[in-house]
């Protein structure tokens, strides 16, 4: 009944799984959008509510959802399809693969325009933009670059193509090799930011920020941003890690891999926010100047740190690199989808899925100049029209709601004994706590903060 392989390869060990799916983890996600909406949403207050939700939430999650992907061993649709019957249920839990593919689509089309950003700014930093930057040039560096749809679609189209030769050839071919160098190398730059920030001043500041929580900023708006930013950050309730999780030999361990995964993901974040906020406060520059703000900080401290030249365009090529680990795992669902149920090769299917995604990335290219327009989310002004719409509606609703539907299936419509023989922790304490979690804790939490951002709480 149930599939000991994939059709679509395996990875050999539980370790290709976990750099693989730390790939996909580790982003923008952390260096890009944690420190904007972290700057956005008031700081200190924000982080512990974000932490609070990976821990309680996206833990349990991903190890339903990499749980789920073993067990149906195939792209999210028909694994959820497969698992449904096979417990009896009805057919519509495929709606939870449907929907990622959706998600899929609409999170690639902004996160490769940002990444082209990044390849953007690699050029620049090799090119000597960034000698001697304040916080003024670093502005006008960075909208004379977002103000140029022309130059922003030519850099989303080559990480496009980049993105579609990698998912053509298979995620698994390169990807280990790749991450296994990346994660200590992107780690190492952090750590070097982090040192100047040290001694660059306002340190104490910048840590502050990140760390004291003022409960007075906490907004609705903030604690669903929190909340959403977790599933993100984690590429959960999309079917990405459930793909990933169907290339997962039977014999390793979920629990632990999970929790792996989710220490490194965290620990790159807070270190991103660790190198830009004391740059922020030592410049003038704004913690709520959205989206730029990697972009409009860490050029400054490349531009006066000896070794910058290097050092910024080693940071940006990692940064494009982390990207493109991340975007390839948004679209495998789609392409895998296309391959079992279309029998397209999957080069074609790949082809396909990088041209979609390429087209609806043009409103992410236009919303930063020619089709800016202004809303409020929960009371907050956003200002980067069709951008900031398509990112509040999948980080902060499709995917908490993909996520609520795996766990209500793995914690309520499976019967206890698949769960437990898929996770292999016994009877003990770790699996009654997965349990309580993904039955009561984590769906409870989601459905009361989607209430409380709509205002009925
Ligand atoms: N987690 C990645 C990041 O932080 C982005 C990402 C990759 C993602 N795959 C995903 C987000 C699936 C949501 C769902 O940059």
């Amino acid at each position: 009944m149930v599939a000991t392989t994939s059709i679509h390869g395996m990875w050999t060990t539980r370790l290709a799984f976990i750099l693989a799916a730390t790939g996909s983890a580790v982003g923008l996600g952390n260096v890009w959008k944690f420190p904007y909406i972290t700057g956005e949403n008031g700081g200190g207050a924000f982080v512990l509510v974000y932490i609070l939700c990976v821990s309680m939430i996206g833990i349990p999650i991903m190890m339903a959802e990499i749980m789920l992907g073993r067990r149906g061993r195939q792209s999210p649709i028909n694994t959820m399809r497969t698992l449904a019957h096979a417990e009896d249920r009805h057919g519509f839990w495929q709606l939870i693969g449907w929907g990622g593919v959706i998600a899929g689509f609409l999170i690639i089309s902004y996160y490769s325009v940002i990444a082209g950003w990044a390849i953007a700014y690699a050029f620049r930093a090799l090119g000597g933009s960034f000698t001697s930057l304040t916080g003024e040039t670093a502005k006008d560096l960075f909208g004379a670059l977002t103000g140029d749809p022309e130059r922003l679609l030519a850099w989303h189209t080559i990480f496009m193509v980049m993105t579609t030769i990698v998912i053509s050839r298979g995620v698994r071919s390169g990807l280990e090799q790749a991450v296994r160098v990346l994660m200590p190398a992107l780690f190492g730059l952090l750590l070097v930011l982090v040192g100047y920030a040290l001694t660059s001043g306002n340190f104490m500041d910048g840590l502050r920020f990140l760390f004291v929580p003022d409960f007075g900023a906490l907004s609705a708006g903030a604690i669903i941003t929190a909340m959403g930013h977790a599933f993100f950050t984690l590429s959960l309730g999309m079917g990405a890690i459930m793909m990933y999780g169907s290339y997962l030999p039977a014999s390793a361990s979920i629990t632990r891999s999970t929790i792996i995964i989710a220490l490194m993901d965290t620990l790159v974040a807070l270190l991103a926010g660790m190198a830009i906020f004391p740059i922020v406060f030592a410049n003038g520059l704004e913690p709520g100047a959205g989206p730029g703000l990697v972009f409009l900080t860490l050029p400054i401290a490349f531009g006066n740190m000896p070794g910058g030249l290097l050092f910024g365009t080693l940071f940006f090529v990692l940064l494009v690199f982390a990207a493109w680990t991340s975007a390839i795992s948004l679209i495998e669902p789609a392409v895998a989808w296309l391959v079992e149920n279309q029998g397209f090769a999957r080069v074609r299917a790949s082809v396909y899925v990088g041209i979609v995604a390429w087209l609806l990335g043009i409103m992410t290219v236009l919303s930063f100049n020619d089709w800016a327009f202004s809303f409020d989310f929960a009371g907050e002004a956003k200002t980067n029209g069709v951008f900031d719409l398509v990112d509040i509606l999948t980080a902060n609703f499709m995917l908490p709601l993909g996520g609520l539907a795996m766990a209500l299936f793995a914690g309520w419509f499976m019967a206890r004994a698949s769960t437990q023989d898929e996770l292999a922790l016994g009877q003990g304490p770790a699996y009654r706590l997965w349990r309580v979690l993904i039955r009561y804790i984590a769906p409870l939490a989601v459905v009361l903060v989607f209430f409380n951002a709509v205002g009925l709480l």
